[in-house]
């Protein structure tokens, strides 16, 4: 199935800006619950997503961080509210970006936060001017991960370190390929996902080497019920905006999610040799 380019991921962001506002609140990404059953909002167990991923990365006062696939800022607002660091974000998404600016302005963070579009498959920086690279929930949607994690080596400095939360593929019946098959076809190609042992081997091919490795999957899989329910309560608003037949896909998508044994998430942290 053919994936999306990243314009055209850019385009359904900005079309969905402000209804995934209302779905999910100011992060982009999946929450962490103890627990189906913990009684947690999605913004407190996002945020607690993002802690557990920064809980696994050395950071440092004066670090430069870029943010691959921001969002609207909000990972890189938390980061920089707990850390001394710059943050640039970048997003394939014009809206995000605005308003990624316009929420570290609010933050009192802009003099150290900034956000720029562009394509993670063709980062616009020199070599070794980062510190670190954090992509939250965004290489899933880059055509080439290898390409994109090559791009990062390339503009980390010399012991910098990578931080990445992103689904995997889990072992399930069937086998690897048949539940790669089944993700694939639910996403209608959106979704790509490896193993974590490919996943690891893809890192070291980059040029870098793991440092730490956590299967969430678990504690992340409770979102996807949770989206369902928020985004079926969001009919009204909903179809107007994205059409019956988006509406109905997508709603169809976090059900096949919630129940997909082979669709799991990882935080992964790596650094470049020194
Ligand atoms: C699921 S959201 C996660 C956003 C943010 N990391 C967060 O946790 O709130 C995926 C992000 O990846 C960005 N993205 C996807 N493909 C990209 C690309 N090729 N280059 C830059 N950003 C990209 C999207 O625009 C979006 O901001």
């Amino acid at each position: 199935m053919k994936k999306p380019t990243p314009n055209e991921i850019g385009q359904g962001y900005d079309a969905f800006a402000d209804l995934l506002d209302q779905l999910w609140g100011v992060n982009l990404h999946h929450g962490y619950w103890e627990d189906a059953s913990e009684n947690v909002s999605v913004t407190g167990a996002a945020n607690r997503l993002t802690d557990k991923l920064a809980d696994l990365l050395t950071i440092e006062a004066g670090d430069r961080v870029l943010d691959l696939g921001c969002g609207i800022g909000e990972p890189a607002i938390r980061l920089a509210t707990a850390h001394t660091i710059e943050v640039v974000g970048i997003s394939i998404s014009g809206r995000q970006v605005e308003r990624a600016q316009e929420r570290a302005v609010s933050a009192g963070l802009a003099d150290r936060l900034s956000f720029e579009l562009a394509d993670a498959m063709d980062l616009p920086y020199p070599e070794e001017s980062f510190d670190i690279v954090w992509a939250l929930e965004s290489l899933h949607h880059m055509p080439d991960r290898a390409h994109v994690l090559r791009q990062v080596t390339r503009v980390l400095r010399p012991g910098g370190r990578v931080a990445i939360g992103d689904f995997m593929l889990l072992p399930s019946a069937g086998g690897y390929e048949a539940g790669a098959a089944r993700v694939n076809e639910a996403s209608k190609g959106v979704l790509s996902v490896i193993g974590l042992d490919a996943y690891l081997a893809m890192i070291r091919a980059a040029g870098l080497v793991p440092v730490a490795t956590e299967d969430v999957s678990k504690h992340t899989r409770p979102s996807w019920a949770k989206a369902e329910e928020r985004f079926a309560a969001l009919r009204e608003q909903a179809v107007p905006h994205i059409g019956k037949e988006q509406f109905d896909l997508t709603l169809a998508r976090f059900r096949a999610f919630s129940q997909e044994p082979a669709l799991g998430y990882a935080l992964l942290t790596a650094h470049k040799p020194a």
